[in-house]
């Protein structure tokens, strides 16, 4: 990809995927980025697996060919863990995925009990059960899934109050003190929960170490994308809402805020949804 300004596209079922592209836009600053939300039927969590599948590869077939993405980053748990292998199939260009770090939070365990934290689509997932299998042996997990959490952190960066008793509820299945061993470590395996990360920090019954794997995405990237020289505009940046809706000056507030600042807001064909 070296010599010209690659195009990166970065697709969430909403608003998670951000905060995989905040590290993105750091790490490959000079490049163009296109952000695609499929906010029309969010969140995907509850969705059965062939609808995710199908919706996905319609995406794709539709803004692949129309911004010629040099790479393409999956910013999310809950399409990565089912719908890697037919894009790949599909579509020559690479992808980067997200899926629940298991691996560095068995890693990183002091007391031998971590948690999955991700949303109910994610944990029914044989891709996840595998990979507590390979990388987790003696090891306890708790998995996790989340039924409103990414609904309430995509409330959070809209700006709308979300109440301390309803994300307690949510992440209290986390912390579980059984046996001798402490949850040390929340896997953060949905792409919104970050947007939340101060508030559960503040209500966390004991401290722990929540893993975000954005940064590691984001390395990922790199390696793929090759050396980007870095630019001293702004590169392009184009965000896509399948739903077609307006967007609040609030959420424009809070893309801006996260390296969205000056785009083009494209909708889907209302035929899509
Ligand atoms: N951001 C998505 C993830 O990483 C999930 C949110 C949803 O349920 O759509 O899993």
């Amino acid at each position: 990809m070296s010599g010209r300004t690659p195009t990166v596209l970065v697709f969430d079922s909403g608003l998670g995927g951000l905060t995989v592209f905040s590290e993105l836009r750091t790490a490959l600053s000079g490049a163009n980025f296109i952000y695609a939300a499929d906010d029309a039927v969010f969140p995907y969590g509850r969705l059965p697996e062939d609808v995710v599948i199908a919706r996905v590869v319609e995406i794709m077939e539709r803004l692949i060919p129309l911004h010629r993405p040099d790479l393409v980053v999956i910013a999310c748990n809950t399409a990565s863990t089912l719908v890697l292998p037919a894009l790949r199939s599909r579509f020559s260009i690479p992808f980067v995925g997200t899926v629940p770090a298991i691996k560095p939070a068995v890693a990183l365990t002091r007391t031998g009990r971590v948690a999955i934290l991700a949303t109910p689509g994610t944990v029914k997932r044989d891709y996840t059960h595998q990979l507590i299998q390979s990388f987790a042996g003696g090891i306890e997990v708790e998995l996790v899934g989340a039924t409103g959490l990414a609904t309430l952190c995509e409330a959070h960066l809209k700006g709308y109050a979300v109440e301390d008793k309803a994300v307690i509820e949510e992440i209290a299945p986390c912390f579980v003190d059984r046996d001798g061993k402490r949850t040390d470590v929340v896997v953060l395996a949905c792409t919104h929960y970050p947007l939340l990360l101060e508030t559960m920090q503040h209500l966390a019954p004991w401290p722990v170490t929540w893993l975000d794997p954005a940064p590691a995405i984001a390395r990922r990237a790199v390696d793929l994308a090759g050396p980007v020289p870095p630019r001293t505009i702004p590169a392009d940046a184009t965000a896509v809402f399948t739903s077609g809706v307006a967007i609040t000056d609030d959420l424009r507030r809070a893309l801006r805020d996260r390296g969205l600042p000056a785009m083009t807001i494209e909708a889907m064909p209302p035929h899509w949804h």
